[in-house]
């Protein structure tokens, strides 16, 4: 896979995908976590002579154009982030792009079929796009896990493509963790509420040695398996099997997998309500676990301060309540203070970070990969990874 520094950029059209998919609260963008992270490859293209960027990102996932799903927000923010102006077209077919503008924001590639299940128009659209540049980079690592037009189709017709230095960035991060090449101790968090969709990732790391901490709807899962009574708990009943199957490999010959032994449960979810922190053998009737308790969270503390690398995917209680904050900010913390190799990803884990004050660069590497991340590290070829190498 080629990568910025190969690419022969000057004069050129760049066809950059990036992945700006942002919350948008009361008509403003909630974060800009990831506009930032392409500043770098932006600045970096044009500091190469590159004539003109294009800019193709995705916004939400309806198909229906409205506030939420344009990209006004993000071209006017990007624009102001870089003290230039960013065109923004409002389409992305049939457009004509003005040759003088040195950054254009096409419109929201999925408003024009980007996601289509028809191959066929995928690559009639992609087909569309490569009309408009010369050279592709991609630096959408959070998107590279769909087969989309501009993710896996448009590489394909392209001669010279490959990756953004936020896309290198997140290959170069989280590649080690696939091959095995972490220091140990290795600790990973999991939390969040499936198990399928987290389970390549616990499948990848079963036999690399980790230690797997758990929390959330994910950890009442293994403990209703185990034959606890975790009240009308957040849990999977269909997974119960895949649960047993993971905590008997785990503790066949080491103790690895870790469940909170006391939780902090509620009636309802709330900001101002009763909360009580009790054993796990407590929990009963209708009782609601909502976080990790006090001894889990000194026990999980203990276990990262421990550790030489840390993986964290997923808070371990309903953090956009404050009561149940708790238990995911005791894990950030400790991870910053861990001087470990510490990795984080998921939307919920970042925005907890983000919302903690806590700094990325106090982390070796945030991903900007939510569901790309989870597959990725679970072992599969990511379809925009796989566009580039072709
Ligand atoms: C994300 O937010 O994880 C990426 O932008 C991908 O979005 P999607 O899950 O809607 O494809």
């Amino acid at each position: 896979m080629k990568l910025l520094k190969d690419l022969d950029l000057k004069g050129k059209r760049v066809l950059y995908r990036v992945d700006i998919n942002s919350s948008i609260m009361n008509g403003k963008l909630a974060d800009d976590d990831r506009i930032r992270a392409i500043l770098p490859t932006v600045k970096r293209i044009l500091s190469r002579g590159a004539k003109q960027i294009i800019f193709l990102a995705h916004q939400g996932r309806s198909k229906e154009r409205g506030p939420d799903t344009v990209l006004d927000l993000h071209a006017k923010h990007l624009g102001e982030l870089l003290g230039k102006e960013v065109l923004k077209l409002d389409s992305c077919r049939d457009v004509k792009i003005p040759e003088k503008a040195q950054l254009v924001m096409l419109e929201n590639v999925r408003l024009d079929d980007e996601a289509s299940d028809d191959s066929g128009k995928r690559e009639a659209f992609a087909r569309v796009l490569a009309g408009y540049g010369d050279v592709y980079v991609n630096d959408a690592f959070a998107a590279c896990h769909r087969d989309h037009a501009s993710i896996s189709f448009l590489p394909k017709l392209m001669k010279e493509k490959g990756a953004g230095l936020l896309l290198q960035r997140e290959i170069e991060a989280l590649d080690p963790l696939l091959k095995g090449k972490m220091k140990k101790p290795f600790t990973v968090i999991i939390g969040g509420a499936k198990i399928d969709t987290k389970i390549g990732l616990i499948e990848q790391f079963i036999d690399k040695g980790a230690r797997f901490l758990l929390g959330g709807g994910i950890a009442n899962t293994f403990l209703a398996a185990e034959g606890y009574d975790v009240g009308e708990s957040l849990q999977e009943k269909t997974q119960y099997d895949v649960a047993r199957d993971v905590a008997m490999r785990l503790d066949a010959e080491s103790h690895r997998l870790f469940l909170p032994k006391d939780v902090v449960c509620a009636d309802e979810a709330g900001d101002h309500v009763t909360t009580m922190d009790i054993p796990i053998d407590d929990v009963m009737g209708d009782m609601k676990i909502f976080d990790i308790g006090e001894r889990a969270i000194q026990g999980y503390v203990n276990l990262i301060r421990d550790s030489e690398t840390i993986l964290w995917n997923g808070p371990v209680g309903l953090t956009e309540y404050q009561p149940f904050r708790k238990g995911s900010e005791a894990i950030a913390r400790a991870m910053v203070k861990s001087g470990a190799t510490t990795i984080v990803g998921g939307g919920e884990s970042v925005a907890l970070i983000n919302s903690m004050g806590l700094s990325h660069h106090q982390f070796t590497h945030v991903s900007t990969g939510g569901g790309a991340m989870l597959e990725f590290l679970g072992g599969k070829k990511l379809p925009g990874i796989m566009a580039l190498e072709t």
